[in-house]
């Protein structure tokens, strides 16, 4: 077990990123330079234009892609290879279609090679927490996309994630579908006292979900600017946030800095 209390290294600090691609004989700056640390049980999000390098940094993080300068460091620490109790979501949800639902959660353990009674009883609970109860032995071909997302977060957090990093995984959604999703996820993730990291392209999702909002510039990226987000005890429930007069002066601010780095 980590240590969490005062004074332990945050799960998560990146010190001045830089990433560039050789791409043959052109060198592709990506991230020009990007510092931000996320502490136990917050949640950041990450805007920025289309293209900027939000799904590179993630990777970079993750240890997918290593950095060309800069540091990421894990408990204090950089890691060798890939962290541990990482968990990632994609917008694609990458369920398997010849697998049910419950077998798709507890596909992980199965890799690692356990999984008894425990474990499925687990997936189940999971499953049964994100409204999926009585679909856990269909399979994802008869579901909606939100049921998707649903059983690859069940997925995700079965393996007990530490920190969670989304990219994008909720932006093919329709709105309603999203705005459940965005609720179980925060209840979810701060009920368990666990991290979230997540890239987003929609400015009140961002400003609904977070306690910090970082936003990028066009590539290669750095941060143009960081919003601490207090929406008071309105923060708890997603509609509830989004009616707050602080929830439209940080999207309005938020945007005004995307239009100015331009998409
Ligand atoms: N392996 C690679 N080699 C060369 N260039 C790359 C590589 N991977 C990404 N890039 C370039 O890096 C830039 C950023 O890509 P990235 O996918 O990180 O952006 P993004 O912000 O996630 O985009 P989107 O908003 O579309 O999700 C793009 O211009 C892309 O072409
Ligand atoms: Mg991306």
């Amino acid at each position: 077990m980590h240590q969490s209390g005062p004074g332990a290294a945050p799960p998560l600090v990146a010190e001045r990123l830089a990433k560039t691609f050789d791409d043959g004989d052109v060198e592709v700056p990506v991230i020009a330079d990007l510092s931000f640390t996320l502490n136990a049980g917050e949640i950041v999000s990450i805007v920025g234009p289309s293209g900027c390098g939000k799904t590179t940094l993630l990777n970079v993080v993750c240890g997918l892609t290593p950095a060309s300068s800069g540091s990421v460091l894990w408990h204090g620490a950089a890691p060798q290879g890939m962290p541990g109790r990482v968990g990632y979501m994609l917008q694609k949800d990458m369920l398997l279609p010849w697998r049910t639902a419950l077998s798709n959660v507890t596909l992980g353990m199965e890799i690692k090679g356990k999984v008894g009674m425990e474990e499925r009883d687990k997936a189940r609970v999971l499953l049964d927490r994100l409204g999926l109860h009585g679909f856990t032995d269909r399979y994802p071909a008869t579901f909606s996309g939100g049921m998707r997302q649903r059983v690859a977060l069940a997925r995700t957090l079965v393996n007990d994630p530490e920190v969670l990093l989304f990219d994008e995984p909720f932006a093919a959604l329709d709105f309603q579908t999203k705005l459940l999703l965005e609720a179980d996820t925060v209840r979810l993730v701060r009920e368990e006292g666990r991290s979230l990291l997540c890239i987003t392209h929609d400015i009140e999702e961002a400003v609904s979900i977070s306690d910090r909002v970082i936003v990028l510039t066009k590539r290669p990226t750095r941060a143009k600017a960081v919003y601490e987000i207090d929406l008071g005890d309105q923060h708890a429930d997603m509609m509830e946030a989004r009616q707050s007069p602080r929830f439209n002066d940080h999207v309005r601010a938020i945007w005004r800095d995307l239009e100015v780095s331009g998409t």
